[in-house]
């Protein structure tokens, strides 16, 4: 047979040329969140291999080309997706995004069912083919479904996580930054808690360069304060509801804070982010619920929590954010 111009452009130097993914993530669901999420890592070219999961077969396909004609762009030699779950085997990453919304007038405690009957097509796949990896969950209601996502999964807990209050801290800092003209990554400050409407902003925390906001303005996050800090995380709560309702949905954002997170774990730094964890036996919660600490994030998963002091008002807004969530986890069948 004639040689080929591969076979006269290159001298093969090994025989077996197969190798395994060393820092695969894998994205189930291609919708507007999905997909920011997987712009971002690819764009910070955090993994050597990127799969996606969707039952969408044609949208799957159109985001997959779409991916790899800007190849010569990115760092990430492979892209595959495909709606049979072993396309993600062999995964350090598995970011979940799938599920339904919320619809007007609808409980939460029926999104919540709806959305455990579509996890159950999703998780126990996913564990199959990646029975290693670390979970990482970023569909709503999050810290409820993180939840539904342990129990499916049977991972240890250090490797399931919820996106949590990461995005709400995000917002808070660069709130924050803008009152005071300083970039957001010098501000610091955690939201923790339940992801949404009640989370919790640690105002004694709020610092730049070491010096605490509170020090300066005793006020600070009281209602008595005449700076309104306050406002602030009002805005991080509000801000959510006003982009949906500008442009249907939130994805920048999420896909940005989802990379930081994902960066932490692939590359094993040990940096400290507010993510959801299981809680039970901190602050006086006793049951089994998820909500959003300073975790330390690395290559294991979430290896340990900050002890923060927390005011007793702020564990008592904590552990009432518990006894909804497990309110509601109680009632959860086929669980
Ligand atoms: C990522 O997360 C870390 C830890 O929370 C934070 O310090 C950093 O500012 C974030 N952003 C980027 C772009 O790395
Ligand atoms: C990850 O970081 C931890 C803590 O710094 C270290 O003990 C461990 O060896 C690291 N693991 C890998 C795979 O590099």
């Amino acid at each position: 047979m004639m040689a080929t111009v591969l076979d006269k452009l290159i001298t093969p130097t090994v025989e077996d040329k197969t190798t395994l993914p060393t820092s695969k993530i894998s994205i189930v669901g291609v919708g507007q969140v999905g997909m920011a999420c997987c712009v971002s890592i690819l764009q910070q070219a955090l993994c050597d291999e990127m799969a996606l999961v969707d039952i969408l077969e044609d949208k799957l396909r159109g985001e997959m080309m779409d991916l790899l004609h800007g190849s010569v762009f990115l760092k990430t030699p492979k892209i595959v997706a495909d709606k049979d779950y072993c396309v993600t085997a062999n995964s350090k990453i598995v970011i979940i995004t799938g599920g339904v919304r919320q619809q007007e007038g609808e409980s939460r405690l029926n999104l919540i069912q709806r959305n455990l009957k579509i996890f159950k097509g999703i998780i126990p796949q996913v564990v199959k083919y990646s029975p290693d990896c670390i979970l990482l969950v970023v569909s709503n209601p999050v810290d409820l479904l993180t939840y539904v996502t342990w129990k499916l999964s049977g991972l240890p807990k250090h490797r399931v996580i919820g996106s949590g209050c990461n995005l709400d801290s995000a917002r808070f800092r660069y709130l924050m930054a803008e009152k005071l003209g300083i970039h957001p990554s010098s501000c610091h400050g955690f939201v923790l808690g339940e992801h949404g409407d009640s989370s919790v902003p640690v105002w004694s925390g709020i610092n730049v360069a070491g010096v605490c906001l509170q020090s300066l303005n005793p006020q600070l996050g009281s209602d008595k304060d005449p700076e309104n800090w306050k406002s602030v995380h009002k805005m991080v709560i509000e801000s959510a509801y006003e982009v949906i309702k500008l442009k249907g949905y939130t994805n920048w954002a999420i896909g940005n804070s989802v990379a930081n997170l994902s960066e932490s774990l692939v590359k094993n730094l040990s940096r400290v982010h507010p993510v959801s964890t299981m809680v039970k036996g901190m602050y006086g919660i006793e049951n089994e619920v998820f909500l959003s600490l300073p975790c330390v994030l690395n290559a294991k998963g979430i290896i340990g929590v900050i002890n923060q002091k927390l005011k007793d008002e702020e564990i008592a807004q904590l552990r009432k954010s518990a006894d909804t969530l497990w309110s509601i986890q109680k009632d959860l069948t086929e669980l």
